[in-house]
């Protein structure tokens, strides 16, 4: 059987970083709350010309310049940040890119875990036609309200990958476990421009859907938790990493390391729980792009992945989840550098909580015509709005 997934990835964020001590402090919140409680020390917020387009771009464009286009017929944009409710975010992507025109282009929803069904639709494809790519990006907006529970676990990013026959990255196991069940643990209405959360409720069903489709795994031929070198987690926020390792734990008796920050002692095997969680502790909430910024943060920063077995749990809330499997191709640390990522990071402007508290209460999405003002130092900027019709360019 020909070996199909991902082959190159690439992650990007927004322009702004707020720094989650300060919001912490600003609202006479301890700061250990946020930064153990819920393992997060950053949150990426966008510019006003920044949206899930551009940061998608953003993420496709060094990807596909170290790879090109060949073969490629094919882009899956997952998202729950829709700009849309008709056009997907994608075509706008491919002509940023400059891609040509015999690319089928189709957006994707299940809250967090649209990304994962991009990824196993563009493994079908493949199968189909070995000689086709496909170019999955995964981008979001995470908004919640101000002053509320969630607003600490906001964020914004992208990961772009391409999916291929005899991957160089990473190659995807057929065996998966799947699971969904009708829960209200968060949603985002069409009239609104943040979630609504239950929060406790949905660390439950987060919980869960875990326990469910890992013994869906198991029954569907999948590895035991002792042939799994790593595992990674969808990351709402890095501490329900840890949650959903210990877990894991408790349901497989496997003893697997639940030590989540830098110097913690291991309670067990290293799974990579630190390691992957690097991105998303500055990053934020990245929704569907959660699990695949630590996918990258694994890459990026574990020199002894050639040959392994990842585990990927993917949730989203609603709920849909899986639990899939990938084996770590020789020469992947050819294609990784941590320095990308991490000057990505790094050249986040930061805003002041004041600045942060107005650039998220400004107009959100509307369709009337405007011009965002120039902000973003991306490739890529959201010009405005003209005829109701959302405008993109290049920078
Ligand atoms: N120092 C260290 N730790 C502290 C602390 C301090 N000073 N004060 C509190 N803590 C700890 C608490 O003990 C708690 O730890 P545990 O979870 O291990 O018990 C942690 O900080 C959080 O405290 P609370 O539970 O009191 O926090 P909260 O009620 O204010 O909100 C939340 C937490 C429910 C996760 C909220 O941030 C939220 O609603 N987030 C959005 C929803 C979400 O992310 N859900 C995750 C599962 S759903 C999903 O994954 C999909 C998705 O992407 C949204």
């Amino acid at each position: 059987m020909t070996a199909i997934g991902i082959h190159d990835l690439e992650m990007a964020t927004g322009h702004h970083v707020v720094d989650l001590a300060e919001l912490a402090e600003s609202t006479g919140v301890a700061p250990g709350k946020y930064i153990l409680g819920l393992g997060q020390s950053q949150m990426s917020v966008l510019a006003p010309d920044e949206d899930i387009v551009t940061m998608g771009a953003a993420a496709a464009k060094p990807l596909l310049e170290r790879n090109g286009t060949e073969g490629l017929r094919t882009l899956l944009f997952a998202t729950e940040s829709g700009v849309d409710q008709s056009k997907a975010a994608g075509v706008a992507v491919l002509d940023l890119l400059g891609l040509p025109s015999n690319i089928r282009v189709v957006e994707m929803k299940q809250a967090c875990y649209g990304g994962t069904a991009a990824l196993q639709a563009a493994v079908g494809i493949v199968a189909r036609s070995p000689q086709e790519r496909v170019l999955v990006i995964t981008s979001d907006n995470a908004r919640y309200e101000l002053d509320s529970p969630g607003e600490p676990t906001q964020g914004a990013g992208a990961v772009a990958f391409l999916v291929s026959a005899d991957p160089a990255v990473l190659e995807i196991e057929p065996a998966s476990g799947i699971s969904t069940t009708d829960v209200d643990d968060f949603w985002r209405p069409n009239d609104s421009t943040t979630a609504v959360v239950d929060g406790h409720l949905s660390v439950g069903a987060y919980l869960d859907a875990l326990t469910d489709a890992w013994n869906d795994l198991q029954a569907h031929g999948g590895p035991s938790v002792e042939d799994i070198d790593r595992i990674l987690y969808h990351q709402p926020y890095t501490k329900m990493a840890k949650k959903a390792q210990q877990r894991l734990r408790e349901i497989t008796g496997g003893q697997i390391s639940t030590a989540l920050n830098p110097g913690d002692e291991p309670d067990g095997r290293d799974t990579g729980l630190e390691t992957s969680s690097r991105y998303n502790r500055r990053l934020g909430n990245s929704y569907t792009a959660s699990v695949y910024s630590a996918l990258v943060s694994l890459l990026d920063y574990d020199p002894g992945l050639e040959g392994r077995r990842i585990g990927i749990f993917s949730y989203g809330s609603g709920c849909v989840s899986e639990f899939l499997t990938g084996i770590v191709k020789p020469g992947y640390l050819e294609r990784r550098n941590p320095h990308r990522s991490e000057n990505l990071l790094d050249a986040r402007e930061p805003v002041d909580i004041p600045t942060y508290r107005s650039l998220h209460t400004a107009p959100h999405g509307t369709s009337e015509d405007q011009v965002t003002p120039r902000v973003t130092s991306g490739p890529f900027r959201f010009a405005g709005v003209t005829g109701r019709a959302r405008r993109y360019e290049t920078c």
